[in-house]
């Protein structure tokens, strides 16, 4: 049987292009990457990849003509689409929801619609904040079953979009999957997040920027761990399910900011307070254990201390990749103080 190949959308975002990375070193697959190449997209993401292997489409994946093209050219016995795109950042969603909607609603349900005239197996990628918030003393963590309660525009229309999947697998077939991961770190991330606004920031200088108190708590996960558990519920997953991905990463930002700080040689306390998030959710935690004993997978990068030393001598030695979208970014957070 020839190779399958794999329709990834958002492949050159973050988690999308580290999938992809990951699947050309692990596996003879093919993919086509389905990416609008918005700010939070590069064509710089997939550079090396082997060309043969690996095919760029510019489009959105809102656009039903652009989606059912590339749809038509898979194999509903063999291919698959794994639906990475997405606006991904909160804050931005605070700012300006509507972008939010399009993509992570209606690309959601174009590409849904595409699977089901044409028979793909699915694969959608999703967050645990779908499921709202935890206290900080809560002994329970995120599961498969945990009431869906999401706070901000960005993960509302998450959950939005995980709800089309369920419907379109229960209505309709479509032969779907759903995972729903913890926070990611790990080079390519864009410059706007928590890890690498604050690493870019003591590159230039500028002091790193906490939150409020800086007592939410992340659930941190290797994004190479995220890769291999999609691989892994792609190839052993059962249709309809959910599968949480999460190792065991729980920090609060506090901490974090303290540890990028002692790792690149500054005082632990030269940070400041900005003002909080509306609506921040207090804290995630993942129970990752369906996907660890139904379907064998385990995380590699157990030393988050490790993982963090590594990502920024990625910024240090990558300052090309993050330099032109610095001063835009930071202008964005000082509009609101933060
Ligand atoms: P990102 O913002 O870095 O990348 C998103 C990618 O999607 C970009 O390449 C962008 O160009 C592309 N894109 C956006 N709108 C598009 C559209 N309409 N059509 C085609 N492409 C479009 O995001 P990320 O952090 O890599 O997140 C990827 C996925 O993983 C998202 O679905 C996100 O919800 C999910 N997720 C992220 C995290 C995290 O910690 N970052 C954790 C769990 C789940
Ligand atoms: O939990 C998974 C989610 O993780 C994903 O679904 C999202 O796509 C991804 O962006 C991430 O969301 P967060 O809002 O948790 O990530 P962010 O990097 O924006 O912030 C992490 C924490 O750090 C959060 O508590 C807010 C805080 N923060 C963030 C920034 C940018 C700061 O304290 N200072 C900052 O400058």
């Amino acid at each position: 049987m020839a190779e399958r190949t794999l329709l990834v959308t958002g492949g050159a975002g973050f988690i999308g292009s580290n999938f992809v990375h990951y699947i050309t070193n692990h596996t003879d697959d093919r993919v086509i990457v389905l990416d609008k190449l918005t700010y939070a997209g590069s064509r710089d993401n997939l550079t090396g990849l082997p060309e043969d292997r690996v095919e760029l489409v510019e489009g959105d994946i809102a656009d039903a003509d652009t989606v059912g093209r590339l749809a038509a050219r898979l194999d509903s016995e063999r291919d698959a689409i794994v639906h990475y795109a997405a606006e991904s950042h909160n804050d931005n969603s605070l700012q300006d929801p509507s972008p939010f909607l399009d993509t992570n609603i209606l690309g959601t349900y174009t590409l849904l619609e595409a699977a089901r005239q044409h028979d793909l197996r699915f694969h959608h990628i999703s967050t645990d904040e779908v499921y709202g918030d935890l206290e900080l003393d809560d002994p329970e963590k995120f599961t498969p079953t945990t009431p869906y309660n999401p706070s901000s525009p960005y993960s509302a229309t998450k959950a939005g979009s995980d709800l089309l999947v369920r419907a379109w697998v229960r209505s309709f077939g479509v032969r779907a999957t759903i995972s729903n991961c913890s926070n990611n770190y790990g080079p390519r991330q864009h410059i706007e997040k928590f890890i690498p606004r604050q690493i870019t920031n003591l590159i230039d200088g500028i002091r790193p920027r906490l939150y409020g108190a800086g007592l939410n708590v992340r659930d941190w996960i290797h994004a190479d761990d995220h890769s291999s558990a999609v691989l892994t519920i792609l190839d052993k997953g059962d249709i309809g399910e959910t599968y949480l991905i999460g190792a065991d990463g729980e920090k609060n930002n506090l901490e974090v900011i303290r540890m990028i700080l002692r790792l690149m040689g500054r005082d632990e306390d030269d940070f400041d307070h900005v003002p909080d998030r509306a609506g921040h959710d207090l804290r995630y935690a993942i129970d990752a254990s369906r996907l660890r004993d139904e379907l064998g997978w385990t995380p590699q990068f157990a030393d988050f201390e490790q993982g963090l030393k590594d990502t920024i001598t990625w910024y240090r030695e990558n300052e090309d990749w993050w330099r032109g979208a610095k001063a835009a970014t930071e202008a964005k957070y000082a509009r609101t103080g933060q």
